[in-house]
């Protein structure tokens, strides 16, 4: 069973794909790692995310950069969606992605394309959303309880610009697929999230 999960950022599609993972036995790709890696290491080549040319030189990064937790930060996030707009960087990605997507016995992929263009034969797929006030209230409360001081309004006028450029972008924007079901979390708790969604797919498959 393939499930894709998709969403803008902070929608909670990354704790859902991975309580479905979990749930349905099933292995999880953090999609947007990769464009993560790639952004950190355009920035880390002294490159610009906004140049084609070196965020496509920046796509032969070192699979263990994706275990590195400057990847979480919300620089390289801005980097990654700068990235993320190249058709090049889309192109080199992938291969990897959808042959994660094509093993043996399924996959949970979460991002921002995953119904759309990378397992448009998805048999379920979920489009996570939230307003962006309650994202930003999240990102908010999760970097302050790192002790990370940050306003709230700049945190809301960058998730608002990052959901701009990922749903503006010409290529694979992020928009829900046709048949995909939309649960909007904006009042939902992590766990009535979690819930919600299993039930979903439980429902659409008709698994258990
Ligand atoms: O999900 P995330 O915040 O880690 O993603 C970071 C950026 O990567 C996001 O702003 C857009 C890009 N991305 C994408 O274009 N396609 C994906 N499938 C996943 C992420």
């Amino acid at each position: 069973m393939i499930i894709a999960v998709d969403g803008p950022t902070a929608s909670g599609k990354g704790t859902i794909a991975k309580a479905l993972a979990a749930h349905f036995g099933l292995p999880h790709l953090d999609t947007g790692l990769l464009y993560r890696a790639v952004g950190r290491q355009v920035a880390a080549q002294g490159g610009n995310p906004d140049s084609p040319i070196d965020a496509l030189a920046a796509c032969n990064f070192a699979d263990a950069l994706l275990a590195d937790e400057i990847l979480r930060s919300e620089e390289v996030g801005g980097f990654a969606s700068r990235v993320s707009i190249h058709p090049d960087v889309r192109h080199a990605l992938y291969q990897r992605q959808r042959a994660f997507a094509l093993q043996k016995g399924g996959a949970v992929l979460d991002g921002r394309d995953i119904g759309t263009v990378i397992a448009p034969e998805a048999d379920v797929k979920l489009f996570i959303t939230a307003s962006v006030q309650e994202r930003a209230r999240r990102r908010w409360l999760e970097m302050t309880g790192r002790g990370i001081d940050v306003a709230l309004a700049a945190i809301e006028r960058d998730i608002a610009a990052r959901d701009a450029r990922d749903m503006g972008r010409a290529d694979a924007p992020l928009i829900a697929a046709n048949d995909a079901l939309v649960i909007d979390t904006t009042h939902f708790g992590r766990d009535a999230a979690i819930e919600a969604a299993i039930e979903a797919v439980a429902l659409h498959t008709g698994t258990a």
